[in-house]
């Protein structure tokens, strides 16, 4: 896949300790990008960077607990204090329960749930904006999934966060597009994760998607040409098993 490049645009990558996220600032930085990485594992991060790094890419991270609206904000001050903008919001990191009904969840881990998946991704779109208004440019990409499309027994709080994701994205779109930010969504089915308690890797190979086909979808994303708005991508593992 070929891809024009992203050089000096400001990356912010969020769940990039592991998993989508590392996948995505890898390729991000590849292209060019200055990747902004946050998760609370700061140890994790740092391979992640130093990976960037070492193969010629830019790379740096915060620490910071998506649950905690103030942590959040502090975040996204010291990113707009250092580079005085972002050009690339990823919106990626999410939690799941699927340990049983909806009527036996606690109401913390239904908080939880929903302030990580849907609160936190508008708090971030909400600090990053202004500054890509300004610019008349940028991309919020948000890594949504195929539970937001389905009904998901013993995992309807995320469902309905990812569900809930889509229909404040969708929206959101429709009101930066004519500033030229492009707000999108991709709905993975089974990623080869630790996701879940790692479900997808108890599949066959051909039944989990890699992280890397996601990263790879977010690149095609955030190098289209001006004119052209991938707005929704599903995408499902070949097997269906
Ligand atoms: N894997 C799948 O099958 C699949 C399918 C469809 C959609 N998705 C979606 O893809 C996204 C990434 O999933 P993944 O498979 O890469 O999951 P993962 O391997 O479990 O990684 C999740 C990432 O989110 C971060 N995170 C979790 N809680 C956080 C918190 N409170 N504050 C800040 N960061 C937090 C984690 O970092 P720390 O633990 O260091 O904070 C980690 O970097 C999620 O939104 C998920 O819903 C996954």
């Amino acid at each position: 896949m070929k891809h024009s490049s992203l050089a000096g645009q400001i990356a912010v990558i969020t769940g990039a300790s592991r998993g989508i996220g590392a996948a995505i600032a890898r390729k991000l930085a590849l292209l060019g990008a200055r990747t902004v990485l946050t998760a609370r594992a700061l140890d994790q991060l740092k391979q992640v960077q130093d990976e960037i790094v070492a193969a010629g890419g830019h790379a740096e991270s915060h620490c910071c607990d998506l649950a905690d609206s103030a942590q959040i904000e502090a975040f996204a001050r010291a990113v707009l204090k250092a580079h005085g903008r972002c050009d690339i919001l990823v919106n990626n990191a999410g939690v799941g329960w699927f340990q049983g009904p909806l009527h036996t969840m606690s109401t913390e881990e239904w908080e939880r749930t929903v302030a990580i998946n849907l609160r936190a991704p508008f708090l971030l779109l909400r600090a990053f904006a202004p500054s890509m208004i300004a610019a008349h440019r940028g991309h919020i990409i948000n890594i949504s999934s195929l539970a937001s499309k389905n009904p998901v027994a013993n995992g309807a709080a995320y469902a309905g966060s990812k569900w809930g994701l889509n229909g404040m994205m969708v929206s959101a779109a429709e009101e930066l597009r004519q500033h030229q930010v492009r707000v999108s969504l991709i709905a993975p089915g089974s990623v080869q994760t630790e996701f879940g308690a790692g479900l997808a890797s108890k599949k066959s190979p051909l039944g989990a998607i890699q992280p890397e086909d996601i990263a790879d979808i977010v690149a095609l994303l955030a190098t289209q040409p001006d004119q052209s708005f991938i707005s929704e991508v599903l995408v499902r593992p070949t097997l269906k098993n």
